[in-house]
């Protein structure tokens, strides 16, 4: 049986336990002066690290200014994210940051926007590797950019990048031996997507896409829309967590999957049958910074609430779960 407690390694690096903290904005942290990244972003990712979180994927950060080093690439978020990374490390945590390609419409994209945005993608993980992040998360989930590229349905092209799978998938496949080329061995390449894209069968290949070309861990979440089809009888945690259990079966490559996962009882269910490699905590870890801890030592969750709109999109003082106001 698979215990919480068993490390995983990808490319080398010793993931120490199965519990990760899902990639969430922090919407109202500032960061020092001229920054986007502060002091507010090193206690709160060092306090999930010394919580016990075996992988933190910090939140999503935009790959564009990544080429001309401006926006979030700047001098003074490089040394606030240099600083994130040495923190979790002295915790043994591994640490990801997950990029993003903002919100465009992938239909009205010419040849030069994609390629300036590939140079982007690729320079921010060059950037990501220097500053000494054990990997990458590329964001294709959740109706952004790199996920209406996915979207079969929503995806019209008729060039390299629509049609198929593959060419689907290729905004990332066609510069990844580039990235490879242009960071450490065991810098990881992982990829957040959705299943139904708009079809199970259509996420299964495009995750076998990537898996082909070389992507390293699959983190599943959802494409343009979150599912709403009913769970197997017996299975207690989402539609959008059963999707990553749907897709580990269809790759080789580790898996993490997502939402609302709570509890001790549901992260042991998934973890020690092994529906998936991982869990990702998203709002049970704001709520609780020591959520892996007190899971593997089966202790008390602090649960988050569930606020009908979560107060971290806005003000995440007023969440009911922050001590420190
Ligand atoms: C405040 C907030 C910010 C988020 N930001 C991101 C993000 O940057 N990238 C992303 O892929 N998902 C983001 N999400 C979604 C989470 O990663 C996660 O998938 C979602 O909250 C469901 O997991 P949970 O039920 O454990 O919270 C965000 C969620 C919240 C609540």
């Amino acid at each position: 049986m698979t215990r919480i407690t068993d490390e995983l390694v990808i490319r080398g690096n010793h993931i120490k336990n199965r519990i990760v903290m899902a990639p969430m904005v922090t919407f109202s942290f500032h960061g020092d002066d001229r920054s986007y990244y502060g002091k507010q972003h090193i206690e709160h990712y060092t306090k999930r690290a010394k919580g016990g979180a075996g992988l933190i994927i910090l939140q999503a950060t935009g790959v564009f200014g990544a080429v001309d080093s401006t926006g979030m690439w700047s001098a003074d978020d490089v040394a606030a994210l240099k600083q994130i990374v040495s923190n979790c490390h002295k915790y043994g945590t591994t640490v990801m940051i997950q990029l993003h390609c903002g919100n465009l419409d992938v239909n009205e994209l010419s040849d030069a926007e994609i390629h300036s945005i590939q140079m982007n993608m690729k320079q921010a993980a060059i950037h990501v590797c220097e500053i000494g992040f054990n990997g990458v998360e590329y964001h294709f989930a959740h109706g952004f950019t790199l996920c209406k590229f996915l979207d079969a349905s929503y995806n019209r092209r008729v060039d390299q990048y629509g049609g198929d799978s593959l060419n689907r998938a290729r905004i990332l496949t066609k510069i990844l031996p580039e990235i490879r080329n242009n960071t450490h061995k065991s810098f990881i390449v992982g990829v957040r997507m959705g299943e139904y894209l708009p079809e199970s069968s259509d996420g299964i290949e495009v995750a076998r896409a990537f898996e082909k070309a070389g992507v390293d861990l699959l983190h599943i979440s959802f494409g343009m829309q979150p599912p709403t089809n009913p769970v197997p009888e017996g299975f207690i945690c989402s539609p959008i967590t059963y999707s990553g259990c749907k897709i580990k079966k269809e790759v080789n490559i580790p898996v993490i999957a997502v939402n609302e996962i709570r509890t001790e009882e549901q992260v042991r269910f998934l973890i020690e049958n092994d529906y998936v490699d991982f869990v990702a905590i998203g709002r049970g870890m704001l709520a609780d910074p020591e959520f892996a801890n007190h899971v593997i030592n089966s202790e008390p969750v602090d649960t988050c609430s569930g606020c009908k709109r979560c107060f971290w999109f806005t003000d995440h003082t007023l969440c009911p779960a922050v001590k420190d106001k």
